[in-house]
């Protein structure tokens, strides 16, 4: 929080200049006359006394106030409060001059300096308005000097008290408000980076796809353009997905689907990249399960671990998948023989932004991963290092939705 600037600065009003001169050498004795330029020093630089050490300015007439106040408005110095005297010669009186007054600058408190000749307190609160009930104050003459020196302190204090507890409130909201647009700059980047990382998986699928099919048949080719499309859908339906992000509630409905279709729509999408690094892909035991699954989100996690397997692998690796069924959980287990996750490292590649891949990764592969098993789908996913060397992922999928059960 910055420190706070205490405004000394006071008006006086009196049509004559010896009665305007007294009050002045009342408010501040050690100036008198000389006119000083503004004083602003920090409020923890100052005694209790310095933040009575007053500027006074003097104005004669109702022209030469308003002249004062709206440039004490325009160099943002503006008044805290100013003594008026109610009877100022021909023209607008002390009152009206006030309202205009109050009118162009919303802060500053006026004290009417009165005598019983002149308008009641009652005609001034009504001629002022309710609204402004709380900005004045009067004095009836004959005043003595610790009357004015007391309003003056008073009214100076509280305009100072108002003024130093609006900075803070401001200081504090657009703190706040910083807080807020870096929270919600920070998540927006988080689903771009992930919107980022699952186009670029489908865009590879698709331009694979259809780069290895481009030397085939009529009939391979059709095939193959059906399978771009349906990535293409599944890239629409992923956009669909982070639309909803916000909203914990929506949750796209689950279908009854057997594992090993989207096993297979998994290999298939991932021919070109497959056969290009000379991949083998082995099949252990393949039962036929059924669960409740979301088939778009499946199919994202199979993939982004047959990509990391690719990748760690490099040519000529292989990746073994079995399918099974335990109590109340489908199994499905995917092994490379890459050179599996140093035990440094192990506890950190679930984290969303982890990678040792540099530029080229984003490090959201696994972590979206495992939002889709655990969060989506009420499941499991578990990481294991295997002999000789490669990783070890088992997915567990309840055979009910608990959502359903729930
Ligand atoms: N099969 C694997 N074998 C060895 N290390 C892996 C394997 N899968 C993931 N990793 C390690 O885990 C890290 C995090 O993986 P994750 O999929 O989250 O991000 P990434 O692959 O680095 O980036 P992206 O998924 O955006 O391409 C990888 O950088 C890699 O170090
Ligand atoms: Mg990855």
């Amino acid at each position: 929080m910055s420190l706070y600037t205490w405004n000394q600065r006071i008006l006086i009003v009196d049509d004559e200049r010896d009665i305007a001169q007294g009050y002045k050498e009342i408010i501040c004795p050690a100036q008198k006359t000389e006119v000083l330029s503004s004083r602003s020093k920090r409020v923890s630089e100052q005694t209790e006394l310095d933040k009575f050490s007053f500027h006074v300015d003097l104005a004669y007439s109702v022209e030469e106030t308003l002249k004062l106040v709206k440039k004490s408005i325009e160099n943002g110095q503006p008044y805290s409060l100013g003594f008026f005297d109610v009877l100022l010669g021909p023209g607008k009186d002390g009152i009206e001059l006030v309202k205009e007054i109050f009118a162009i600058d919303p802060s500053i408190y006026a004290v009417f300096v009165t005598a019983y000749h002149d308008r009641s307190v009652d005609a001034i609160r009504t001629y002022l308005g309710e609204n402004s009930l709380e900005r004045w104050d009067y004095l009836n003459k004959p005043v003595n000097d610790g009357e004015i020196l007391q309003k003056a302190r008073n009214y100076n204090s509280l305009w100072n008290l108002k003024k130093e507890r609006e900075q803070k409130d401001n200081e504090l909201n657009n703190l706040r408000r910083r807080i807020l647009d870096s929270e919600r700059s920070s998540s927006i980047a988080a689903i771009s980076r992930s919107v980022t990382h699952e186009f670029g998986n489908i865009l590879m699928q698709i331009m694979g796809k259809a780069d290895i099919s481009r030397k085939k048949s009529a009939d391979d080719m059709r095939r193959a353009l059906e399978i771009i499309l349906e990535a293409s859908e599944r890239a629409n339906k992923i956009l669909d997905r982070f639309k909803t992000a916000s909203h914990a509630d929506v949750t796209e409905e689950k279908k009854h689907i057997y594992i090993h279709e989207i096993i297979e729509k998994c290999l298939e999408l991932m021919e070109f990249q497959i056969k290009k690094t000379n991949t083998k892909i082995s099949k252990g035991r393949m039962e036929l399960v059924k669960v409740p699954m979301n088939s778009t989100t499946f199919l994202q996690v199979l993939l982004n671990l047959f990509i990391n397997a690719i990748h760690a692998m490099g040519d000529a690796g292989e990746i073994n998948i079995e399918l099974s069924k335990d109590g109340e959980s489908a199994i499905i287990v995917i092994r490379d023989n890459g050179p599996g996750v140093s035990e440094k490292i192990f506890d950190q590649v679930l984290v969303p932004f982890f990678t040792t891949k540099g530029s080229s990764g984003s490090g959201l592969g696994l972590a979206i991963c495992k939002e889709i098993i655990e969060v989506e789908h009420g499941g499991d996913l578990i990481l294991k290092n295997i002999s000789p060397h490669g990783l070890e992922v088992t997915i567990k999928l309840p055979l009910v939705d608990p959502l359903e059960e729930a």
